[in-house]
């Protein structure tokens, strides 16, 4: 496994550190490019990095916005991701960037795999830096344990941006059905950040090292991939 770590003696160091890499690395890629892509986490870590980011100082109309995943519930949901990015980033500045949704009104993530699909491929890939979360099972986006689904999400041959996941518990997952972007999807991105906080997700982090079995910490998929440049953020 192959990856940059960069550890802060806080949070506020971290998203401060951030804010940094990932605005400078939107200002670089808009000097050579007509569009910038952000893909974004879920969750709750990421949330202070996008209130802060939300104010950088770069063309936000010509970024594109998308989210790693979503939880099959509507944007005014409150365990909704998109509802959560249209707060804490798609807000000052950076409300002139277009956000490329993830749900649709269907009753399951299946019935939307092919729109959403197409609606995916507006985002400009190889411009993109993702920022990407971690659960303390060792999923990553929507990328559960053992889901049935992991054999083409985790496929980095797989000819598709996402994908509909059932986990296999509610434990960390909530009730939710999910839509995943695909580790193929992950990996057209330009570099993958990958932000954990606190103590458990540092010691999930270091179980997901000690093995090699992705179905079981899909992380280890993005890990040991040599493609696409991964670092990783923990403050305690
Ligand atoms: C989601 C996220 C998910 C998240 C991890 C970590 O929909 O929940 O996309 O993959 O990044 O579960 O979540 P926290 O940051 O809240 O611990």
């Amino acid at each position: 496994m192959t990856f940059e770590w960069c550890e802060y003696p806080d949070r506020e160091h971290m998203y401060a550190a951030l804010v940094e890499v990932v605005g400078t690395g939107l200002r670089d890629i808009l000097r050579d490019a007509q569009a910038a892509g952000l893909v974004a986490s879920g969750g709750t870590t990421p949330r202070p990095l996008y209130q802060r980011l939300s104010g950088a100082d770069l063309d936000w109309s010509r970024v594109r916005v998308t989210l790693t995943d979503e939880r099959w519930v509507g944007p005014d949901d409150a365990a909704s991701n998109e509802r959560m990015l249209r707060q804490d980033l798609l807000s000052g500045p950076a409300q002139a960037a277009r956000f490329i949704p993830i749900y649709e009104s269907t009753d399951t993530p299946e019935g939307a795999e092919a729109s959403c699909g197409k609606r995916l491929s507006a985002m400009p890939w190889p411009s993109s830096l993702c920022l990407l979360g971690m659960g303390r099972d060792g999923h990553c986006a929507s990328l559960f344990p053992e889901a049935a689904a992991l054999d083409d999400a985790l496929d980095p041959g797989f000819d598709g941006y996402c994908k509909a996941v059932r986990p296999v518990t509610a434990e960390v997952a909530g009730p939710y059905a999910r839509m995943t972007l695909t580790l193929a999807a992950l990996l057209r991105t330009r570099h993958i950040y990958l932000l954990l906080a606190g103590g458990e997700k540092r010691d999930t982090f270091r179980r997901a090292q000690q093995g090699s079995d992705k179905r079981e910490m899909p992380v280890r998929a993005v890990l040991l991939q040599q493609q696409v440049p991964v670092s990783v953020y923990w403050a305690p």
